[in-house]
């Protein structure tokens, strides 16, 4: 996604220069283009008076910040041990094949999905497990996987 001059021209618009207002502007930067491209982050510190490298500290102590463009669904699969058992790596090794991901985890090239790997949603007996955005979904197998991403794929 590209940074539009008028998307931060809109969010430093809604701020005083004042430095108390780093975290929210961030914050409005982040839903706008899902991270934080480095010249919005200069924007936003020009524009409050902060020290840029105290928005990039902000930025790197916070996980609600991402430093790396990200997808617009976040696929997050289950590989703790209950959802392994149940053949949660099968499930995550589709993922990655689908998605094209070289690694462990990362974004897709029309960044339109980011793949992480977590430890435990918290609904072990539904495994394997993923959650898609905020929606988790349950008894996973390598063909419901390729179905949700061609269904999320449509939204
Ligand atoms: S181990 Fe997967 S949800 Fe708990």
């Amino acid at each position: 996604m590209s940074v539009s001059f008028e998307a931060l021209e809109n969010i430093l618009g809604r701020y005083p220069a004042s430095s108390e207002h780093l975290i929210s502007a961030l914050q409005d930067v982040q839903a706008r283009f899902n991270y934080i491209p480095p010249e919005a982050m200069t924007a936003v510190c020009d524009h409050l008076g902060v020290p840029l490298s105290r928005g990039w500290a902000v930025a790197t102590f916070y996980k609600a910040f991402s430093l790396e463009p990200k997808g617009e669904h976040d696929v997050a699969v289950c590989l703790g041990t209950a959802c392994h058992v149940r053949g949660g790596r099968n499930v995550y090794d589709k993922f990655r094949r689908e998605l094209g991901i070289i690694g462990d985890e990362g974004t897709t090239r029309d960044l339109k999905f980011s793949l992480r790997q977590v430890r435990c949603l918290g609904c072990c007996s539904m495994g394997p497990v993923a959650q898609v955005d905020e929606e988790i979904h349950g008894n996973l197998n390598q063909r419901k996987a390729g179905h949700l991403l061609r269904m999320y794929r449509k939204r």
